[in-house]
């Protein structure tokens, strides 16, 4: 054996972080290629900025987790919980110093993450990078994050090439912008797969089967979420007032709300719709019996931003209950419709899906704008060619 040979490689340190339930399910395929890929070492950092919505996510993809920073409180407002995850950020990086980091989507762990490691010159990779609405009030924070984000980030990887001509054009240099694809396609691939198992299909059984009535799968059922900060308030009451409208108006179909635990959102919807037939309000969903509640579903009514690339992936239309998108695509190919949180919009969109065929078929067209599914491999690429390894 030469020498050579004999060296210890130096494999570099990629520090990958997480904090909210989206981020880990985008996280996770590229956390299990990380942790086989012989070029690095994997180095990953949980800031906990949720808690049991996230540790939902850690437990079905068995992710590890090597720091957990534990920062979430209950109802954290922005500037606290930034102050948080800086210093508890920080004192990681100053131990474990990695050597490059990955950050996913528009956070605040996100943000504050990129920027701790840019006053430590640790370079950045973004992934989901380059998605905008061109509105800094909306989504709120999140554009503000995502625009601050590419500002920080030496690699982008957008999912798609509107977002690769978003990054483009605020003059991003086109060898450091690598679409990818959505590595929420790669988790949804896994899960799917996953599904096929009869002991998982019976455990989706029992979950669910302990929340909602027996027949669950036969019947119509309209699956919602919501959790947007610019929803907060009138855009709630609005989109609880449709919701109960449409429950009484729609007898026969069942409306499953697993809701979001932020307290802006539980207090007004327990308060409208905790008392309907037809209304289900769950706890918030661990990912598996989610994406089956997905597939069963007749349509999603959301205004979350994985839900809008998961579903049109299962053939389903989607409602979007925001004003703006920085996911065009499904608009573009005609699955995805905004509708805004606004009452007569809802139940007017909500109405013509379940009551008109042709409508409906036209929506449900399945497509697939944000991936193949392999997004994971080609970050990993594009990493080790930037460290040359
Ligand atoms: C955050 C992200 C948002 C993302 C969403 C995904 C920011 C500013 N917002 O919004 O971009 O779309 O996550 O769901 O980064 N809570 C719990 N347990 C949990 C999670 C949340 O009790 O597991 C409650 C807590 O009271 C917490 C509050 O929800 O303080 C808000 O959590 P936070 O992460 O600040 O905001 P989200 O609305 O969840
Ligand atoms: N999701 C889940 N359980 C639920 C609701 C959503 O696992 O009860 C998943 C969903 O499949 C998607 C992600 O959570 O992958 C979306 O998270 P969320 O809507 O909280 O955030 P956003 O995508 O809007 O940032």
């Amino acid at each position: 054996m030469s020498s050579k040979a004999t060296q210890p490689v130096k494999r570099p340190k990629i520090a990958v972080f997480f904090g909210t339930r989206p981020e880990a399910i985008k996280m996770a395929p590229l956390v299990s290629a990380l942790a086989q890929d012989d070029r690095f070492n994997l180095l990953s950092i949980s800031t906990g900025q949720h808690r049991e919505m996230l540790d939902q996510v850690i437990r079905i993809f068995e992710l590890p987790v090597h720091h957990d920073l534990d920062v979430m409180t209950p109802g954290q407002s922005l500037a606290s919980l930034s102050a948080r995850l800086m210093t508890k950020i920080d004192s990681v990086l100053e131990i474990e110093q990695p050597d490059f980091a990955l950050v996913q989507g528009d956070t605040t762990t996100v943000l504050m993450a990129s920027l701790a490691c840019f006053y430590r010159h640790i370079p950045v990779g973004h992934v989901e990078a380059g998605l905008r609405t061109g509105n800094l009030a909306s989504p709120f924070p999140e554009e503000a994050n995502r625009v601050l984000a590419s500002s920080l980030a030496t690699l982008h990887f957008p999912p798609t090439t509107t977002s690769e001509q978003n990054l483009l054009a605020e003059n991003r240099s086109p060898d450091r912008v690598f679409v990818t694809g959505n590595t929420v396609i790669d988790a949804l691939h896994l899960e799917v797969q996953r599904q096929q198992n009869p002991a998982i299909k019976e455990e989706i059984e029992r979950t669910l089967g302990d929340l909602l009535p027996s027949d669950w799968r036969s019947t119509r059922n309209v699956l919602i979420t919501g959790h947007r900060r610019e929803n907060f308030g009138s855009g709630f009451t609005a989109i609880c007032d449709a919701i109960a409208r449409l429950a009484t108006r729609f007898p026969e179909v069942r409306f499953i709300y697993p809701v979001h635990l932020n307290p802006n959102v539980q207090v007004p919807v327990q308060a409208s719709l905790g008392k309907l037939n037809n209304v289900f309000l769950l706890p918030p969903q661990s990912y598996r019996p989610f994406v089956a509640l997905m597939r069963q579903c007749t349509l999603v009514l959301t205004d979350s931003g994985g839900v809008q690339e998961e579903a049109p992936s299962l053939g389903k239309p989607v409602l979007v209950m925001r004003d703006t998108t920085e996911r065009p695509e499904g608009v573009t190919a005609g699955t995805v419709k905004l509708v805004g949180p606004v009452k007569d919009n809802i139940v007017h969109h909500v109405s013509e899906l379940l009551t008109q065929p042709s409508i409906y078929d036209a929506m449900a067209k399945a497509t697939n704008p944000y991936g193949d599914g392999q997004a994971s491999s080609r970050i990993l690429n594009a990493v080790a060619t930037l460290l040359q390894v």
